[in-house]
């Protein structure tokens, strides 16, 4: 086992997604059709999403992702290159097409998501030798799950041993870990819904939210971050919770919003701000990434979130 590297990278392990998207007045009720919509073409998906911000928010980020061979595949690839994120251990597959989603985008940016993972489904054992020694040498890891489950795990034990912290994102909840893997993440993040999935409870909102993250922390898991959207966040840790009130912007697409939050949250951590910083920190750049269309277009530069705290009380 290689030496641990507290400075070493932000090793984003994840999916990438070539996003299509409409924004329009509001979301359209089944059966309906929508004739106002504006068009977009981004780059999204959780983990290139989470990647992006990491790099953006000014730290050495490394991604890990399967992209197929259409013809969206290499533009993705050189916007990456293009924020200074580390693309070099990025796998190509052919024969398929590169993960794809749909996102609708109505009111008050709130949107309707449609996922083919595609190629992120071939993220699996085959590259576990090499996932194994970047997990070794990385500062932290950080986990989405829309890559097999098979996978995930694999990273969780390869951190376990090399004493990587894991901050691992619980989205989209559509997935089951048991106890011993979920206690491997020393960060874990989830939003109302994934919270809900997590503890068994039937919704989540700011009034049980401490209930859920309590829950959620009781299975061993160092410290539960539930992002709660315009109603702020949620930490718990050490036996305690903590609600914090969101920052004040308008919004106008909502996507992507949580992988900016994580993004960024992982960037705090490798640079050592004490929790309550770096979920600040991350608020900021949610919160920037809000008032902007699209995934990854829409992440915020250091500059960008550090003028913001200082506009906003930091
Ligand atoms: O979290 C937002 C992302 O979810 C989108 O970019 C889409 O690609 C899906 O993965």
């Amino acid at each position: 086992m290689s030496e641990r590297n507290t400075h070493g990278p932000v090793l984003i392990i994840g999916s990438s997604n070539i996003d299509f998207v409409m924004e329009m007045s509001r979301l359209p009720r089944v059966g309906e059709t929508m004739t106002d919509a504006h068009f977009i073409q981004t780059y999204g998906g959780k983990g290139a999403n989470q990647a992006v911000a990491a790099a953006k928010a000014g730290y050495n980020a490394q991604f890990v992702t399967c992209v197929g061979d259409d013809i969206f595949a290499a533009s993705m690839l050189e916007s990456w290159s293009d924020v200074g994120l580390d693309i070099s251990h990025v796998i190509r597959e052919s024969g398929v097409w590169s993960g794809t989603a749909l996102v609708m985008i109505g009111e008050a940016g709130n949107n309707y998501l449609s996922v083919a993972p595609g190629a992120n489904y071939r993220l699996d054992e085959r590259y576990f030798p090499a996932l194994r020694e970047l997990v070794e040498c990385a500062g932290i890891v950080v986990l989405q799950c829309e890559i097999p489950k098979e996978t995930i795990a694999a990273v969780l034990k390869f951190a376990d041993s090399s004493g990587t912290p894991v901050l691992w994102n619980f989205a989209p909840a559509r997935m089951r870990f048991a106890d011993d893997e979920l206690r491997l993440a020393r960060f874990l993040v989830a939003n109302a819904t994934e919270a809900a999935y997590l503890s068994d409870m039937e919704e989540v909102g700011l009034h049980n939210v401490a209930s859920a993250a309590a829950t959620i922390a009781g299975i061993g898991i160092e410290s539960v971050i539930v992002t709660l959207g315009h109603e702020g966040v949620y930490v718990y840790r050490d036996g305690a919770g903590e609600h914090t009130g969101p920052f004040k912007v308008k919004a106008v697409d909502t996507t992507a919003a949580g992988d900016t939050f994580c993004g960024a949250l992982a960037v705090a951590t490798v640079d050592e701000m004490p929790l309550d910083d770096a979920v600040r920190f991350a608020s900021a750049a949610a919160a920037l990434s809000v008032t902007r269309l699209g995934a990854q277009p829409s992440c915020p530069t250091r500059d960008e979130i550090d003028s913001f705290l200082a506009a906003n009380g930091s």
